[in-house]
Parts: C-alpha cells; sequence; structure tokens
C-alpha cells in the first residue's frame, strides 16, 4: 500500500511539474508576443493613422468628405508620395498629418503622441520641435526676407545665432538662391519662393518632414535639386520624407506611393520591391 501511495505521489509531482513547466512557457510566449507588438509600436512607425475622418461642412446639406476612414503607418525614414486627382485629400491629409488641423474623428499617432489630445498651444510647440512644414501655397511671412523667413522658425527653437547664420547659408546654396537672400518674398518668382519654403521647412532638421506639392512650380532642373537635398537628408539624417505630389519625376523618385481618391486610399506600393 505504501508503496502504490508513493508511485502516486511521484506521479503526481510530476505533472505538476509538467503543468508548472508549460505554464511558464505559455507567459513567456504571451509576454514575447507583448513585446513584439510594443516594440514594433515604437520603434517603426512614426506616424499612425486610425480611421482618419474629415468632413467639411458637415452640418450643411452639401458635406465633403475630403478624407475618408484612412488608417495608414509611416516609418521612420520614409521617402513617400501621396499622389491622386486635384480634390482627392492630399492637402487636408497631410494637414491632419502635421495636427493644422483637427480630423472629424479618428486619431493621428506621431512618435507614440495622440496629437489629437494635445491642447493648441501643445501642438504648436510639438510641431515646432518635430515637423517641418511646406505649404501648397509657401506661406511665407511677407514683410521678412528670404533669408529671415527661413531663421525665424531656428530663432523660436533656441538655435545660437551663429549656427543660424551657418545654416541658412547652407541652405540658399543648395537651393541655388545665395543672391537672394536679403529679398522679400513679393520680389521672388513662384518657384523661388517655393525652394525658400522647403528651405524653411528643413532648416532646423526636423524629424519629419510634410511637403505640399514642394515641386509644382519648379522646372526640371530645381526639381532634380531639390529632390536630391531632401534625399540626402533622408539618408544622413534618417529624416522622414511625406510629400504630396502630381508630378511624375517626384513620383519615380519616391520609394512609397500612396494613392487617395475621393478621400480614400486605394493603393499603396512600396516602389523599392519594383526597381
Ligand atoms: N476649408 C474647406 N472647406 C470646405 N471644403 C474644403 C476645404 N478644404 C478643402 N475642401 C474640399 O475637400 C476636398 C479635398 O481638398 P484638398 O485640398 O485636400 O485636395 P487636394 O488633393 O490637395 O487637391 P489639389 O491637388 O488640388 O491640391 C476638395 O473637394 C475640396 O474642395
Ligand atoms: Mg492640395
Amino acid at each position: 500500500m505504501e508503496h502504490f501511495l508513493a508511485k502516486f505521489a511521484k506521479h503526481i509531482k510530476k505533472k505538476v511539474i509538467e503543468l508548472t513547466r508549460l505554464i511558464i512557457v505559455i507567459s513567456y510566449l504571451e509576454f514575447i508576443c507583448l513585446l513584439k507588438i510594443d516594440f514594433w509600436d515604437f520603434t517603426m512607425s512614426i506616424i499612425k493613422t486610425i480611421n482618419l475622418n474629415k468632413i467639411y461642412d458637415a452640418e450643411t446639406e452639401i458635406p465633403v468628405h475630403a478624407v475618408n476612414d484612412v488608417s495608414l503607418e509611416f516609418e521612420a525614414g520614409e521617402f513617400t508620395a501621396i499622389i491622386g486627382p486635384s480634390g482627392c485629400g492630399k492637402t487636408t491629409l497631410l494637414n491632419l498629418l502635421g495636427g493644422l488641423d483637427r480630423p472629424t474623428s479618428g486619431t493621428v499617432t506621431i512618435d507614440g503622441t495622440d496629437i489629437i489630445k494635445l491642447s493648441s498651444s501643445e501642438i504648436i510647440d510639438f510641431r515646432l520641435r518635430n515637423i517641418g512644414f511646406v505649404f501648397q501655397a509657401y506661406n511665407l511671412v511677407p514683410v521678412l526676407t528670404a533669408k529671415e523667413n527661413v531663421e525665424f522658425i531656428m530663432q523660436l527653437q533656441g538655435i545660437p545665432k551663429q549656427q543660424r547664420e551657418e545654416r541658412v547659408l547652407q541652405l540658399f546654396e543648395q537651393i541655388g538662391l545665395k543672391d537672394r537672400l536679403n529679398n522679400r518674398p513679393g520680389k521672388l518668382s513662384g518657384g523661388q519662393q517655393q525652394r525658400v519654403a522647403v528651405a524653411r521647412a528643413l532648416a532646423s532638421k526636423p524629424k519629419f518632414v510634410l511637403a505640399d506639392e514642394p515641386t509644382a512650380n519648379l522646372d526640371s532642373k530645381s526639381t532634380s535639386n531639390l529632390l536630391d537635398i531632401m534625399e540626402k537628408l533622408n539618408e544622413v539624417e534618417n529624416t522622414t520624407f511625406i510629400f504630396s505630389t502630381h508630378d511624375s519625376r517626384v513620383m519615380k523618385r519616391a520609394r512609397r506611393l500612396v494613392s487617395l481618391e475621393d478621400g480614400k486610399v486605394v493603393s499603396d506600393n512600396n516602389q523599392m520591391e519594383h526597381r
């Protein structure tokens, strides 16, 4: 009898050990899964939208669904073009990504921060520290010279004068406008203003640049020049570029193309796979 009980106890002990091991393995796997998801979220996608919607004139008889249920992820170091016909929602989407406009619904997370939840002053500060924006209509300050337009963002960021001057000169050299430093925007052509607007966005080496049709008014040489500058910054500083464009020269050099139609994403292609 005693022998039987001892055998039974040994059997139970063995089963308990096996079960404990199984529980430990399952918990470990769950932990790894959790870590992987967090790790992915934290390090890879710099910008993420979930079910993003922007409806203009929602309360009227003709509401415009400019951005329609867009869920996208952009990783650090991307060089991505948002394309599509006029009115498809490119500018609206870029404005939402940069916190310049608030969505009707959905979320925009940048580097882990839900920017919809930030107050107006927090979002201004967040943009200043992280985002360079090139507007479709340039939005240069008319009373400032080209140089001052580029410099004042760096001034707001507290960058010392000498460093500011060096960076401005370097950028104007790169965009080919060294001889226009002291011109006000009214005394620059559309293409020249556009290049100054790009220089302003790049001046403080932001983590990411959102550019709305940055080459719309440029000739082939200036377009190629500008893309060289952007690609170099992308490679050297790992700056993330998301730009809207109609320009086939720009599309060719983008590594990912996101197409919009009526506010919806209709295709999302990694061009590197086809090269
Ligand atoms: N402030 C606004 N109020 C009402 N409707 C707007 C407003 N801004 C844009 N829209 C509408 O939203 C839609 C998307 O406009 P958006 O400017 O985002 O298009 P887009 O793709 O940038 O066009 P484009 O290539 O011409 O710059 C359009 O139908 C436009 O008329
Ligand atoms: Mg636009």
